[in-house]
């Protein structure tokens, strides 16, 4: 490999034309060599905007493209398993939108087809790469000694079209798109989870590790979900965790870690901002509180350079296979204790 990671992408829907095709293009690390999508129209478009020659309307085909290691997949949920599964088979390494699958069960599978053939499996959750979130993850880990509490907010705001308006190109749709037949679960409570949660649910795995249980409770009004849990820690740190979509208000997400050296706070910004995430660190040994200024922060090109770096150098992906296993397992014990009404514990 000549120090640059050769990258294909499957998949040219919404969040490929906002965040990932700028991404493959910006990356130092990467080389963007082919491009896949059904919907042929959407793929020439792309192709040609983003100056790609090997062109492809068969998933198949693209993978015996010989100038590409890896696939980075951003592609609707219910096809993130199947296809990773075939692009693992075919010996390339992935870059998986999340969540990692639509069960726990595909995840396993998932995870074992990434240890048989010995190609890896990064997930989506680029918020990871935010620079704001990794100085205060650098403290927490390093400084911070041990953690009383880790608590973290999503709540998706009614500005949310203006924002992609505002902040994308007019986003170019196909009625050759391939996508599931049913848009989603059929539980307006896991589709959320699911689509949404499952950001902050790994934020919050990022600076508390794991968790062991969760006690849900799901508040449904005509203008939103309202999914607010009881989140305890391996480490016996407990916390809250609070998804609502939508809220009548500006974005609002965040996390909040309190330990025995110091304390978090972090606001999360709209992630199409590509900007850094507000962080105020208090480190209590010096009496004094620090905060990032890290203004080339897009999480999406980020992520991409740090699964390239991480492959090319040998070196383990983050968030890996097992992490989107464990992440999942969250979401279900979230949906299942808001189901039963009771506290279910993570095994
Ligand atoms: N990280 C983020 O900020 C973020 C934001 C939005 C969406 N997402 C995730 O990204 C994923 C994709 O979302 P989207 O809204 O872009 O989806 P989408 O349906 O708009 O786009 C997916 C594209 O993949 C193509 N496709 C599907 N199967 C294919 C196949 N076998 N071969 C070739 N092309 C195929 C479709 O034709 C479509 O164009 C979802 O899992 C979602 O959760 C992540």
């Amino acid at each position: 490999m000549n120090g640059k990671l050769k990258v294909g992408l499957l998949g040219c829907g919404g969040i490929a034309q906002i965040a990932h095709l700028p991404a493959l293009k910006k990356a130092e690390n990467v080389e963007f060599t082919a491009i896949c999508d059904v919907a042929e129209d959407l793929v020439n478009l792309m192709a040609k905007r983003y100056e790609v020659d090997a062109i492809y309307t068969d998933h198949r085909k693209f993978l015996e493209h010989a100038d590409m290691d890896a696939v980075l997949l951003p592609v609707a949920h219910a096809f993130h398993a199947p296809l990773s599964i075939e692009c693992m088979r075919a010996g390339k390494d992935m870059l998986v939108e999340k969540p990692m699958a639509m069960t726990v069960e595909e995840c396993e599978q998932m995870l074992q087809v990434s240890e048989e053939t010995g190609r890896q499996l990064q997930i989506g959750c680029m918020k990871r790469y935010d620079p704001g979130l990794q100085f205060a993850q650098k403290f927490v880990a390093e400084e911070m000694g041990e953690r009383l509490s880790v608590s973290g907010w999503y709540c998706d705001t009614v500005f949310h079209g203006q924002y992609v308006h505002c902040l994308a190109l007019p986003l170019r749709s196909s009625s050759a798109q391939r996508r599931p037949e049913r848009g989603g679960t059929g539980d307006g409570h896991l589709d959320m989870i699911l689509g949404h949660g499952v950001h902050a649910i790994d934020t919050i795995r990022f600076f508390g590790g794991d968790v062991v249980a969760v006690t849900t409770k799901v508040a449904e009004k005509r203008q939103g979900i309202n999914s607010t849990s009881l989140f305890e820690f391996a480490d016996g740190a407990c916390g809250s965790f609070q998804l609502i979509c939508t809220v009548k208000m500006d974005w609002f997400e965040g996390i909040t870690v309190h330990g025995e050296n110091g304390s978090v706070v972090a606001q999360i910004g709209f992630p199409y901002y590509r900007k850094a995430s507000d962080v105020k660190v208090f480190d209590a040994k010096r009496g004094e509180y620090r905060t990032p200024a890290v203004p080339d922060a897009d999480p999406y090109e980020r992520q991409l350079e740090a699964f390239a770096a991480a492959i090319l150098e040998g070196r383990e992906v983050s968030p890996n296979a097992k992490d989107g296993l464990a992440a999942q397992k969250v979401m279900m014990a979230v949906h299942e204790s808001a189901k039963a009404g009771k506290r279910v514990e993570i095994v």
